[in-house]
């Protein structure tokens, strides 16, 4: 166990390193797809650890300029326009805007005629860039992870309760982020979901776009002897 300082008060959240227990297999088993550029699907039922493994293996490299692992919770999308909202802001946010890949960023957004607001809580930016057209619909998303795949550097994305695009009336978003995704040569993600009939009918159904394009990786309960700690 890596903890030290295991803390009862914490109850949401990945905090730092110290607070996680057990899991090393899977982190370590995570961290070298991640760094292959294999694209996973991890699923398991709710408050299993998914959120928390994932924000555990990217923070290593948060300041690495090697690889940029960017973390995006759909959840709270509801079409192809929000859910491209959510990884624009997440881009967005994760460039500062005063180094050159950030100016470069800050640029591509421009050509989308952004609205910026700021969460009145956090003051963190969120970007709604101008999608009107079926067309732009569509290819927004696109243009935004090409460019990204561009850059020289290695992308991993995270994409959290991914089942969220079943319900999305274009009934088309898994073929368009298929496409895609497909495409790209230094982009990588990690797709994670707690609904696993809806994730399993995306990953695990021979009809659908985004069957066998991925290594599934499953997560079982904490051993019960780090939970007795918890
Ligand atoms: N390995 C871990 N060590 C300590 N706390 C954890 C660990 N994994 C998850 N947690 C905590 O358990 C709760 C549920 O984890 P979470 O990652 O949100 O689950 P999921 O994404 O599967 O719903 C969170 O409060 C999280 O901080
Ligand atoms: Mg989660």
């Amino acid at each position: 166990m890596k903890s030290k300082t295991l803390n009862p008060f914490i109850s949401s959240g990945y905090v730092a390193p110290n607070y996680f227990c057990d899991r090393e297999e899977e982190s370590k088993l995570l961290t070298e797809m991640m760094l292959n550029g294999t694209n996973v699907t991890l699923f398991a039922v709710r408050r299993l650890g998914k959120t928390g493994l994932i924000h555990h293996v990217f923070f290593p490299f948060q300041n690495s300029k090697e690889i940029v692992c960017i973390y995006v919770d759909i959840l709270s999308t509801e079409n192809i326009t929000s859910f491209t909202n959510k990884i624009a802001t997440a881009v967005y946010n994760k460039f500062p805007p005063q180094n050159s890949l950030g100016k470069k960023i800050v640029e591509l957004f421009k050509r989308f005629r952004p609205v910026i607001n700021y969460d009145e809580l956090t003051g963190s930016p969120s970007l709604s860039l101008t999608i009107e057209t079926q067309a732009q619909k569509e290819q927004t998303i696109g243009n935004i992870l090409n460019f990204l795949d561009k850059q020289g550097v290695k992308v991993v994305f995270a994409i959290d309760e991914f089942q969220q695009i079943l319900t999305y009336p274009e009934s088309n978003t898994e073929a368009i982020l298929r496409t895609y995704i497909q495409q790209l040569q230094n982009t990588s993600f990690i797709f994670c979901g707690s609904n696993q009939k809806m994730m399993h009918e995306i990953f695990n159904s021979a009809k659908r776009p985004f069957f066998a394009s991925c290594t599934n990786m499953s997560l079982d309960p904490i051993d019960e002897k780090y939970t007795k700690i918890l």
